[in-house]
């Protein structure tokens, strides 16, 4: 039974929407990070929703808007695949928003998915141990992140049946995700839990039942649909979605 205080939800017309409000979000939580601790740490996660948003913040307005130097850019997740793979995430966000927005090389810390999945995730947890604040209970805490949730309901690289579901000792972890055939780098629950604010964005109708699977079953088996794992105390927890995601909520 999860005690954090109930998420935000807010409904949008459409992806464009969702992104255009997800990038208010993260200005507002980057403006409070760095006036507070001097720098905003954030964690992307991949899929193609994050698209709209990386497009959206390279553009001129948001360029001049943000203090981008201030960025210290994580990833919640990675496929293992070189960052030069399409499936890369460090890759679309590269493509799409790093390499048109002025945050230092150094403060861009990605997952080496080209790495033995393992070891890449030994890597990471020392990353994120070694550069981020730990929360009051240990974990390494980011300011923000960004989430996506699949149709199966997972959320990160969390998938249905993963063995990282319950995770209490290890930060980052590295799943085969036998669906996929493929290895994954992930941030465990406690991590995504650590977060001072954590974001969902969720967009399509292909969303909807797992949508109303986690808001309304949110303490349903976590191994059915993952992303129930995500609760964050004492962050806060905020759901961009659109229409068509939220057609199947009672009050959507
Ligand atoms: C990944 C993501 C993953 C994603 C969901 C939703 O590496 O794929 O981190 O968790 O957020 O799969 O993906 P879409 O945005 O493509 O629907």
């Amino acid at each position: 039974m999860n005690t954090s205080t109930p998420p935000e939800i807010v409904v949008l017309s459409d992806l464009v929407a969702v992104a255009a409000v997800a990038a208010e979000r993260l200005a507002e939580a980057a403006q409070g990070a760095i006036a507070e601790r001097g720098r905003f740490t954030v964690a992307l996660s991949g899929g193609s929703t994050p698209r709209a948003l990386f497009e959206l913040l390279a553009e001129p307005a948001w360029l001049d808007r943000l203090s981008w130097e201030q960025f210290h850019v994580y990833w919640v997740d990675e496929r293992c695949v070189p960052p030069s793979d399409p499936q890369s995430n460090y890759g679309v966000a590269q493509d799409l928003l790093l390499s048109k927005v002025p945050i230092p090389a150094a403060q861009v810390y990605r997952m080496r998915g080209e790495d033995d999945p393992e070891s890449a995730a030994r890597a990471y947890e020392a990353i994120v141990r070694e550069t981020l604040p730990a929360s009051p209970d240990g974990w390494p805490r980011l300011d923000l992140i960004l989430l996506g949730i699949g149709p199966d309901g997972h959320t990160a690289s969390l998938f249905p049946g993963s063995p990282y579901l319950g995770e209490r000792e290890r930060a980052v972890v590295a799943p085969y995700v036998e669906k996929l055939r493929m290895s994954r780098v992930t941030l465990t629950p406690p991590v995504l839990n650590a977060g001072r604010a954590v974001i969902f964005l969720a967009a399509g109708a292909d969303k909807a039942g797992p949508l109303k699977g986690v808001l309304e079953q949110p303490d349903g088996p976590p191994a059915e649909l993952p992303a129930r794992v995500v609760h964050p105390h004492p962050g806060t927890l905020t759901w961009l979605v659109d229409q068509a995601a939220a057609a199947l909520r009672h009050e959507a």
